[in-house]
This record gives structure tokens, sequence and C-alpha cells, in this order.
């Protein structure tokens, strides 16, 4: 039975240390997110990030734009905040409203206030030799997580489901940097299990991929990324829990595991930059 990684449990720890760090710090850091248009989820999760920043000292200030709102409003409203020295950090909740040029939104931000690692010059540094940069909350969070764990990553083989710009595509990064082994597998790839049973740490992002016990190799790591309703409504991941979580070694759930990871990773994202 897979040792349950509890990420509520880190995510207070992480934040009652940045509390501590956001104490000593003359100006108080200050988080803006911008939330456009009326998505539920990201309504949620924006008021989330607001709540637990104020638990690690972090001031938040929500932006909330119309659904019609154009990418130039936006655009100029970030604008603004770049310059407003009392902001230490912009988010963009995504996804946008359809309509709206969100490379464009995202790249409007200061590098320096980048708080989720998505505008180009950042991404840049990171697959480049940059030396400071900001890497994306929720990989961030889940080496938090491994690393609380004592799980070595050096020399491991890796498997990270899905590539998106959010969280497949830093992960693997951000585990090659970490001396892993890593193979991307996404919607395309072919017979997942012969990736997946080689795996020490698998990554599950894709919210499409179901991954069950039988794919797994016995002890490995098991990431859930996933966050969906099953059909009786119960918030569920990528992974059948009850099947992996008898092969795994370690596992996270859902609710519990890498979401409260993202709400750590962004908090330190903001302090760093802060500081
Ligand atoms: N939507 C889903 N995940 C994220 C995230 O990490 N940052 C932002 N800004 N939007 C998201």
């Amino acid at each position: 039975m897979a040792i349950i990684m509890d990420g509520i449990e880190l995510r207070n720890r992480i934040l009652n240390d940045l509390q501590i760090r956001t104490e000593n710090m003359a100006i108080k850091p200050k988080l803006i997110a911008i939330l456009v248009g009326d998505d539920m989820a990201s309504k949620i999760y924006v008021r989330n990030k607001e709540k637990y920043a104020s638990v690690a000292g972090i001031e938040t200030q929500i932006i909330r734009m119309p659904n019609e709102t154009d990418t130039k409003t936006i655009v100029e409203k970030i604008h603004e905040l770049n310059s407003d020295k009392s902001v230490s950090g912009i988010l963009v909740q995504l996804p946008l409203p359809k309509h709206i040029d969100t490379h464009v939104v995202l790249n409007a931000v200061d590098v320096n206030k980048d708080v989720d690692g998505f505008t180009d010059a950042n991404v840049g540094k990171m697959y480049g030799a940059g030396k400071e940069f900001i890497t994306p909350c929720t990989p961030r969070g889940i080496l938090a997580l491994l690393n609380a764990y004592d799980i070595d990553i050096a020399g491991k083989n890796a498997v990270v489901i899905g590539r998106s710009n959010i969280v497949g595509k830093p992960m693997a990064q951000m585990l090659m940097m970490q001396n892993a082994t890593v193979t991307i597998c996404h919607s395309k790839t072919k017979n997942i299990s012969d990736f997946t049973r080689k795996a020490d740490i698998v990554i599950a992002a894709t919210g499409k991929i179901k991954i069950t016990g039988d794919m797994l190799k016995t002890g490995c790591v098991l990431i859930d990324v996933g966050m969906q309703r099953d059909e009786k409504g119960k918030l569920c991941g990528d992974a059948d829990f009850d099947s992996c979580s008898q092969v795994a070694g370690f596992i996270t759930p859902v609710p519990g595991g890498v979401g409260p990871m993202t709400i750590a990773g962004l908090m330190m994202n903001l302090v760093d930059l802060a500081q």
C-alpha cells in the first residue's frame, strides 16, 4: 500500500515559513491576480490563492474584468501594474476567454513580476543558460513535495504525461535539471504503459489519460495533477486511486495532493520576486 503524500500539511508548513520571511520585509509583498470572464473553476482558484496568500503575509488584489474585455485593454492594465512599485507579482488566471490572445497577454507581464513564469523571457532562461528565473507554480510545488518525502530524482526514470506549458513541459525540464531521465508522453503516444511500467516517477497531467495500477512499476512515485469530477460528481484525478495505490510506493491524493502544492509554489515564487 502506497504512502499518501500530504500536500495540505506541506503547503501549511511552507506558508508558515513564508510568513516568517514576509514579516521581516520592509515592504509587504503584493500579488495581483487578473481574472477575466466568469469561468467557475477560475473564480474558485483565484479566491483560494487570495485566502492562502494572506496566511503567508502576502497582500492580494483581484482585478476582475468582464468576459467581453479585449486583448488591448488587458495589456494596458498589465503595463500600468508593471510600473506600479507596490506590486511584486502579476498573475493572469488561465484559461482566458477564447477571443483573447493569451500569448500577447502573458508576455505583457514584466519578467521581474512574472510570478507564474509564463513569459517567453522567463521560459527562455529556464530552457537556456539563464541563472535567475521563476519556475511555474505546479512543477515547483511538485518538486517541493518530492523533496519533503526524500525522493531521489537524479538518475531516475521519470515519465511526464502531458505537454502543457503550465505543467508538462516545465515539469519535464525541471526534472531533467535535477538529473532525471525524462520521457514525455501525451494524447498521441502509443502504448503509454510501455513507458510508465519503466518509470520510477510518473507525473500524470493530461486530465484525459486514465492511469491504472497495471500500468505502473511496483514502488514507483505517482504524482496526480488531474482534477475532474467522476460520474458521481466526486473530485478525482488522472489516476484510479484504488488500483494505483496498491502498486505505487508513493501517491498523491486528489484533492489534497498537487492542488495545495500549486498554491505553495505560487507563494514561494511571489516572495522570491518580492525579495
Ligand atoms: N490555470 C491553471 N493553472 C494555472 C496556473 O498555474 N497559473 C495560472 N495563472 N492559471 C492557471
